[in-house]
């Protein structure tokens, strides 16, 4: 696999089968070299500021108009429906979501998305989704793309290949892709496959700014990847079927050629991968911590400064230094919501039944923190300096929007754990009126 490196930068890449595919000098040549369709796919208005202005040239065998009429499909799990049942201020958590056997039933990864939770509206381009995907099949001549929004794929089980009209990535547990609006793409897998999906409408993601941490740090620029131009010109005689999310329903449409037909490209609208062990850790080195925005990847921004629609968090490998500091994460309130999930190993506040393949989700003001058994061990820790969180990633889909639970997640996965309230029930009271002395380590 070959990736052009860097963040949303301005890219050409070209199959080396047919060097000089791209026109030169202009993007829609009367005729294309070796008689391509020049087709533009916009991720921006046109007039977006430069800062913003997303959008690429692919130079492709046909045009994706040559397509039958779309037609509804069954939805499956998949919803934008925010009131199917009444909302839940509890903190919640699911034991890991199940994937189906391939021996019962094939299921890829689009018949395997399950929304999970989401706020705001598809048609003014306002909100997310989370989505869970469970699938143990390959989507041979089947591809997606989304009108709706930017997908940021976090595969927990099993690598993905994903073919794209920009070339393909494999994509491992541990590493994150974003396939942004619009784009098409298939999804091969080699085995029981689960992972986390972020969905934001009508935003895309960009790395957050780093303000006096300075020009270096969290995510940097060059260790995201996109792929490289790639193309099969592969007539598919039974049709290749192209889905589509449009206004949050999915439709199908028939085709005879393969959609990944794009000899090369350029641009600044691509898919990328993202690799979480290259994510440059920042933490407090004397007392108290930093608050977890100190590790975000990735944010989209609404429209009120400092806001995000939503970021994407994680809680990396590192070391813990901080003196006369209770070093888990404290326990609190937020405006956000705070959904959770695990990748692997285990969350150094949770020690119990938040697994790999899991979640959580604490809603806007829903108080939350370390359980019981993890408050009573830190209070009395000695404090060295210690390797937190090896062999682990957890992460954190944070947002502005409150966001509801779907019927699914409540009910048909099966997976909501009755008793998480109970970690938090052994906490007992430790107040001593008579002496300021707090009690510390042994
Ligand atoms: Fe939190």
């Amino acid at each position: 696999m070959q990736y052009i490196p860097g963040f949303g930068n301005e890219c050409a890449s070209e199959d080396p089968r047919c060097p000089g595919a791209l026109p030169e000098g202009q993007n829609n040549p009367q005729v294309c070299p070796y008689n391509l369709y020049a087709e533009q796919l916009s991720g921006s208005a046109f007039t977006c500021p430069r800062s913003t202005n997303k959008r690429s040239w692919l130079y492709r065998i046909l045009p994706s108009v040559c397509h039958k009429p779309f037609e509804s499909i069954d939805q499956g799990h998949v919803t934008h429906n925010w009131d199917e049942v009444d909302p839940d201020p509890n903190q919640l958590r699911w034991k890991p979501f199940e994937i189906p056997k391939a021996s019962q039933k094939k299921v890829d990864f689009v018949s395997g998305l399950h929304t999970l939770c989401g706020a705001g509206d598809i048609r003014s381009n306002n909100g997310l989704a989370i989505h869970i995907f469970l699938c143990n099949t390959s989507m041979g001549n089947r591809c997606f793309y989304n009108s709706d929004g930017d997908f940021l794929i976090v595969p927990q089980k099993g690598k993905l290949l994903i073919y794209t009209e920009f070339g393909k990535m494999l994509v491992q547990p541990n590493e994150i892709c974003v396939i942004q609006r619009g784009m098409r793409f298939s999804i091969d897998v080699f085995e029981e496959n689960r992972g986390y999906i972020l969905e934001v409408y009508g935003v895309h993601f960009e790395l957050p700014d780093l303000g006096p941490i300075g020009a270096n740090g969290l995510a940097n620029p060059r260790d995201f990847l996109i792929p490289v131009a790639w193309y099969e010109d592969r007539q598919v005689p039974g049709g290749y079927t192209v889905i589509n999310k449009y206004q949050g329903k999915l439709f199908a449409a028939k085709q005879n050629v393969s959609p990944f037909n794009v000899v090369a490209w350029h641009g600044n609208y691509t898919p990328y991968k993202y690799n979480l062990e290259n994510f440059m850790v920042i933490n407090s080195v004397a007392f108290d911590h930093a608050d977890p925005s100190i590790f975000t990847v990735l944010t989209a921004k609404s429209v009120r400064p400092g806001v995000a629609v939503a970021d994407f968090v994680i809680f990396p490998p590192r070391w813990g230094v901080a003196d006369k500091t209770f070093r888990p994460p404290y326990y609190h309130r937020n405006c956000m919501s705070e959904f959770m999930g695990l990748i692997k190993g285990h969350y150094e506040a949770k020690q119990g039944e938040f697994l790999p393949g899991g979640g959580s989700l604490h809603s806007s003001m829903t108080p939350h923190g370390p359980d019981a058994d993890c408050f009573e061990k830190a209070s009395k820790a000695k404090l060295a300096p210690e390797r937190i969180a090896d062999g682990t990633m957890a992460f954190m889909f944070e947002s502005s929007l409150s966001m509801a639970v779907t019927k699914w997640g409540l009910k048909s996965s099966s997976c909501l754990d009755e008793n998480y309230y109970k970690c938090w029930e052994p906490l007992k009271s430790h107040f001593t009126p008579e002496s300021r002395k707090p009690a510390g380590p042994n």
